[in-house]
């Protein structure tokens, strides 16, 4: 497995990859404006010359770090890959100086279990947060 920075003329394939491995739909113009604006919180897993796993972030106020996306394809999962490319999101962010990590998951999902595992807090409820109506609950931990 190899972890890389995202560069913006993977855009094609990113968008493919998440529309297969998410239920959000995300606009592609997000993610370049992502990239411009912190390139070093945008990582992606490669495997054989494909992309497997998407970990990206953004800088926020207040000495924060938020993880907007961290998925695996599902044939990638169990293997520390995620652990991974967080780890990898976290170590840019506190280059940055961020004092803390954030992000939002699905209530019902096993990815709230993951954070968990990896020392973080359920901190806020957001209700209908995602497209289909689906609550987040907004989980947090020093970096
Ligand atoms: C959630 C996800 C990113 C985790 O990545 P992963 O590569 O499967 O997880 P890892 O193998 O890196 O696991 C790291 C650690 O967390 C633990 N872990 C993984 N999934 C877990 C779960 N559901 N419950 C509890 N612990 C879990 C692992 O046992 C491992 O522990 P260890 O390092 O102490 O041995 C990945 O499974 C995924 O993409 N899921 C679908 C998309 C998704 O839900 N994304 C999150 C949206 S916010």
């Amino acid at each position: 497995m190899k972890y890389l920075l995202f560069q913006p003329e993977e855009l094609e394939e990113l968008m493919q990859f998440l529309e297969a491995n998410l239920d959000e739909n995300y606009n592609q113009q997000v993610f370049l404006k992502i990239q411009s604006q912190w390139p070093d919180g945008f990582a992606i897993a490669w495997r054989g010359g494909k992309m497997v796993g998407v970990g990206c972030g953004a800088l926020l106020p207040g000495d924060k770090l938020r993880v907007l996306v961290l998925v695996l394809a599902p044939g990638m999962q169990g293997h520390g890959h995620g652990r991974k490319l967080l780890e990898m999101l976290v170590a840019a962010g506190h280059k940055r100086g961020c004092l803390r990590v954030t992000l939002e998951a699905r209530v019902d999902s096993e990815a709230v279990d993951f954070y968990r595992h990896l020392g973080f807090s359920s901190v806020d409820l957001l209700p209908c947060y995602y497209q289909d109506g689906g609550d987040a609950v907004v989980m947090e931990r020093p970096i």
